[in-house]
């Protein structure tokens, strides 16, 4: 069980800002990622059909065999975070609750700013965790539809780009918030023009990287983690698979991660399930 990876999930690129995380601080971890780029952006769709596809990515990741699951999208978090974690096996860990945490505890101000997808927004979760620990924050919460599509259609660094986020985070700026939550783990891929717009006053806060912090909490609690010496580390494997284009998810992937042998799987969705042919050769 301890040899297993530890699976991610999300609607496309995003989840890799955990991995990027998940690979700095448990180096000795196997993972294994999957992204639905051929159904992002989730954002804008309805949470149920957000369930229905985080649950049939999650079967995907069992189906290969995974000791802990992250839910490495804030959007499928809150649309499944609870079922999930009532009807798995195995310890799942979303992105709300770690980024939530984090928040309080740097605010001084006690506005704290939440960017995220429509979904996100609309389930005010980040709102109900912040107000269930600490009932004296003001939460301003902001849904950004177009920061998604930006980074996944590779529009990063045009010039257009700092001009949606300078006009997207205007009302925020206006909240006076001290400490900004990136809810969607989209977003730490365009930290530094947030950050620019935001000015260097405020904090920003990665749910994404948080949420590593409570893997490896848990990796620890049920004595699943790998041991620490060399060779584990040199042992530990990643694999990375994609309902989109593999080639065009290798080459961000590759850049993302540093790694340029990084290889990509192509898998297909047939009803309700996604299915790897690669295996069936
Ligand atoms: N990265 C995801 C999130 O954290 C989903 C973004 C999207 O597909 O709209 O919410």
């Amino acid at each position: 069980m301890r040899d297993l990876p530890i699976g991610f999930l999300d609607s496309g690129f995003g989840g890799l800002t955990v991995v990027k995380e998940s690979l700095k601080q448990l180096p000795n971890e196997s993972i294994i990622y999957i992204g639905d780029s051929a159904r992002a952006p989730y954002g804008s769709r309805p949470l149920s059909e957000v369930r229905q596809y985080t649950k049939q990515l999650t079967a995907f990741l069992m189906e290969k065999g995974i000791k802990m699951l992250v839910i490495a999208c804030n959007t499928g978090t809150a649309a499944t975070l609870k079922e999930l974690r009532r009807e798995m096996p195995i310890p799942v860990v979303g992105v709300i609750h770690a980024g939530s945490r984090a928040a309080i505890k740097v605010t001084e101000n006690q506005q704290i700013g939440v960017i995220g997808t429509k979904g996100t927004v609309e389930s005010h979760l980040y709102q109900k965790v912040i107000d269930a620990k600490e009932n004296n924050m003001t939460v301003h919460e902001r849904a950004v539809p177009r920061f998604v599509p930006i980074v996944e259609e590779q529009r990063i660094n045009d010039a257009e780009t700092m001009h949606i986020i300078n006009e997207d985070l205007q009302p925020l700026k206006e909240n006076n918030v001290d400490t900004l939550v990136l809810g969607c783990t989209h977003y730490p891929l365009l930290r530094n023009q947030i950050q620019r717009v935001m000015g260097e006053h405020v904090i920003l806060i990665d749910s994404g990287a948080e949420a590593i912090n409570e893997v490896s909490t848990l990796l620890d609690y049920f004595n699943l983690g790998r041991s620490s010496d060399d060779n584990q580390k040199n042992s530990a494997t990643q694999a990375y698979y994609t309902t989109g284009d593999g080639e065009d998810f290798a080459h961000f992937t590759r850049q993302w991660l540093n790694q340029p042998d990084l290889t990509v799987q192509e898998v297909v969705i047939r009803g309700d399930e996604i299915i790897d042919y690669s295996n069936e050769k």
